[in-house]
């Protein structure tokens, strides 16, 4: 088997040498494709075959490097430059907006916001104190990490998951409306269940499933995971938490009253949340760029060139010619157009359809199957102290809810700082556009009201400003994010292009919603276009 291996190899190998050293690599390169060795067009490579284009690609064959046209100047559309560019491609990307980065939208004082509704919002937020009102956190296997790497952006820690964050459910369980800190959820939640699963052992109901020497691992697992007592049982214990902590000469710490009952441990139901920090996208650890998730494409612009970056140049058309593409956009209310051999489109899938575009009815059905308009929200509020670090010790992560804010972010940065954000809300669907809805003042009120029944007055006291994002509300972006069907005939068919224009996006990848995503939809795409030029 192996010598057949190795045989057939080296006979492909042999025929890919002397097609290369007749054809040039153009050929070679269809002919790859076409033995099933290297990717055309419409091929996915693998992760691991990511091969940047690089200058040297041009210098060996003879050919000159092409020039490119991105549309969009998000993560997608920064990616797709900077790949290109690397390997001495001429790009010029065209975004719409008054500042890159997109959907990784970092408000910091001073900046204004106008919604496709008129309302502007400008916000007085304190030097270093600023709102990621898109992206907030990376997880460590992301792609986005070594972009940040290679691009020396400075990175921290971002905590997703707090033990001593609270769990606050007002419309479930025997005594509603009580904030509950994650470790103590956990310990009553594992212990009950792992009791019920110990009695369940104990009685034979496992006993088809299960051999004597599993249920003895089974139960010992449960006594520790549950923290159960030698019979079984599980009676609260220091996993909890304290209400006041042990320190020395014999104060052995306070006790959190309780466990409740396991009915009233089920009927809260906290355990819902606990999913969350072994999901694949949020498990720790994660990371974020210090200053801001928008800083990692304003490096990106400086490598490729700011002079190469246009803003408030909205693309109206894009149009493939016999010499390639002209793009269409409007800048200081004049129409423009720019040549170029190819195009890379990474505006939001939705938004699109309008324009003026040679890729025809079947690509225009396409794009409508990835339509973004998810609505999700974020409110950043400055406090002129840091009460949930000092009164609640809670430094970083997630407080979980029921309310209509849903999520409470404390911040990973700025520890020993006086001010701080907390992000009032993160929210989406029906709970967004309860706020969007709203007046940026009313969705302030709206958010501290809730966030005091968490953490008191001073959650209203010590505010200082706010400034809320309603994603759908965007100009240029109009909503959070779309999950396609990736196994759709649409999907395929825009991984094809549509004559010399790509597509790329967090709508065009596996991982929408995140950057990873968008990293890599660039990444497939600069691939597809760079292996055309060298089948060319
Ligand atoms: P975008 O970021 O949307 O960029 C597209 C660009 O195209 C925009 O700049 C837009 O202005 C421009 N454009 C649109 N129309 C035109 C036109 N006609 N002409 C020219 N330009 C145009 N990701 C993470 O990694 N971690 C997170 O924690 C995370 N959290 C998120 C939370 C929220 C609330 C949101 C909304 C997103 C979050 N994401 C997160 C997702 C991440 O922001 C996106 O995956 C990423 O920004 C997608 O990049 P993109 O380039 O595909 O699209
Ligand atoms: N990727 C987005 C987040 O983590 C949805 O919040």
């Amino acid at each position: 088997m192996a010598t057949e291996q190795s045989t057939s190899a080296v006979t492909r190998r042999t025929f890919l040498q002397a097609v290369g050293a007749g054809s040039g690599a153009g050929v070679m390169f269809a002919t790859m494709g076409a033995l099933g060795l290297a990717p055309t067009a419409a091929a996915q490579p693998r992760p691991e075959s990511w091969v940047p284009p690089r200058g040297s690609d041009f210098s060996l064959t003879g050919r000159s490097a092409k020039k490119v046209v991105v549309v969009g100047g998000g993560p997608a559309g920064l990616t797709t430059a900077y790949e290109l560019q690397k390997a001495g491609y001429r790009v010029t990307v065209l975004e719409a907006r008054h500042r890159v980065g997109g959907r990784t939208l970092t408000i910091r004082g001073g900046d204004t916001e106008t919604d496709t509704d008129g309302v502007t919002q400008k916000a007085r937020f304190a030097d270093g104190v600023y709102l990621n009102a898109g992206a907030g956190r990376i997880a460590q296997w992301m792609v986005t990490m070594d972009y940040l790497r290679e691009l020396g952006v400075p990175y921290e820690m971002f905590t997703n998951a707090n033990a001593d964050a609270y769990l606050y459910n007002e419309r479930t369980g025997a005594t509603p409306g009580n904030p509950v800190r994650y470790r103590t959820a956990k310990a009553d939640v594992f212990g009950y269940t792992s009791e019920l699963l110990h009695l369940a052992t104990d009685q034979g109901a496992l006993d088809q499933r299960l051999t004597e020497a599993d249920k003895e691992n089974l139960r010992s697992f449960l006594r520790s995971w549950g923290s159960l007592r030698s019979d079984g049982t599980y009676a609260g214990g220091s996993n909890r938490g304290y209400a006041v902590y042990p320190s020395a000469w014999n104060e052995h710490g306070t006790p959190l009253p309780g466990p409740g009952s396991v009915s009233e441990v089920l009927a809260s139901r906290v355990g819902q949340y606990f999913p969350f920090e072994i999901n694949w996208e949020q498990s720790m650890l994660m990371f974020q760029p210090k200053g801001g998730m928008d800083t990692t494409y304003q490096y990106m612009v400086r490598a490729i060139g700011a002079h190469n970056v246009h803003l408030d140049s909205p693309v109206t058309g894009v149009r493939t010619t016999d010499r390639g593409v002209t793009v269409t956009y409007t800048q200081h209310r004049k129409q423009r157009q720019l040549t170029a051999d190819f195009a890379v489109v990474t505006a939001p899938a939705g938004l699109m359809r309008g324009w003026d575009t040679t890729w025809g009815p079947q690509v225009d059905a396409a794009l409508g199957e990835f339509a973004v308009g998810s609505p999700a929200g974020k409110i950043g509020l400055q406090y002129r102290s840091r009460f949930w670090e000092d009164d609640h010790r809670i430094f970083g992560g997630i407080t979980e809810t029921d309310m209509d804010l849903a999520h409470i972010w404390y911040p990973s940065s700025g520890y020993g700082e006086r001010k701080g954000l907390v992000v009032g809300y993160y929210n989406t669907g029906t709970n967004a556009r309860t706020y969007a809805d709203l007046s940026p003042r009313e969705r302030e009120a709206r958010a501290v009201a809730q966030g005091v029944k968490i953490h008191g007055e001073k959650y209203r006291t010590e505010l200082e400003s706010s400034f809320s994002v309603a994603w759908h509300k965007v100009p240029y972006i109009e909503g959070a994010w779309a999950y396609p069907d990736t196994s759709s005939a649409g999907f395929r068919l825009l991984q094809q292009g549509a004559g010399n224009v790509y597509f790329a996006g967090d709508w065009m990848s596996e991982v929408s919603a995140w950057q990873h995503g968008a990293l890599w939809s660039a990444r497939y795409a600069v691939q597809a276009l760079h292996q055309r030029v060298m089948a060319s």
